[in-house]
């Protein structure tokens, strides 16, 4: 697969480093309300090695006894998720194609050795709206291919600022993070990357 598949798009540096800057402080004050949670895979309880937690009226959360899921609250502090910042909202309104606004913002923090294996994004019950991701810090290697698993993938360099929209035949379509490329980007103090999908759940 030399080219992305039909149905996702990426456009390089979509915010400014301005911007990101800005939108990193948000999601700072996101964290202080919603701490980070590590989420664990249904029935193993195998530990992820991303950090999660969310913003806006739905948040998605994993653990060992009740597996994916979409909830209001946050699984530790039983605290309503934050709104999403408005940065975002405007980003769907711009890039998604579709009339209402995201529910949920699924905030990752991976460290240099994180990664995410391939997945398909189906725990939503509505499928009409694509998912719209947003990079901040350090370079990734992300990986996608069809809604068929073990078919051919392409690989896409991803960087702070990037925005990829997965939509049309793609929405469905495994994706996943090979590598952290660690120090890539001054944006993070500490180094890492924030991906933020955003997703509506429901029709
Ligand atoms: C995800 O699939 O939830 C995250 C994708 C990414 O980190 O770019
Ligand atoms: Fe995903």
């Amino acid at each position: 697969m030399p080219t992305l598949p039909e149905g996702v798009r990426h456009f390089p540096l979509y915010l400014s480093p301005q911007r990101q800057a800005a939108l990193v402080d948000e999601i700072r004050q996101i964290v202080q309300e919603a701490p980070l949670f590590v989420p664990a895979m249904p029935r193993t309880g195998k530990e992820m090695s991303v950090r999660m937690t969310n913003c806006g009226e739905l948040g998605w959360v994993t653990d060992r006894e009740r597996g994916y899921r979409y909830q209001p609250t946050h699984p530790v502090t039983g605290v309503p998720w934050p709104p999403i910042p408005e940065t975002l909202l405007g980003i769907w309104r711009d890039v998604s194609g579709h009339e209402k606004p995201p529910q949920a913002c699924l905030v990752n923090f991976y460290d240099e050795k994180a990664r995410m294996g391939l997945h398909q994004d189906r725990d939503e019950t509505d499928f009409s709206a694509p998912v719209v991701s947003v990079s901040l810090g350090d370079d990734c290697r992300f990986r996608v291919g069809t809604a068929k698993r073990g078919g051919a993938t392409a690989s896409v360099r991803l960087a702070s600022g990037d925005v990829l929209v997965l939509g049309g035949q793609s929405r469905l379509a495994y994706h996943g993070v090979d590598r952290i490329y660690s120090q890539t980007s001054p944006l993070l103090k500490n180094g890492g990357r924030i991906n933020l999908t955003l997703r509506r759940v429901t029709a």
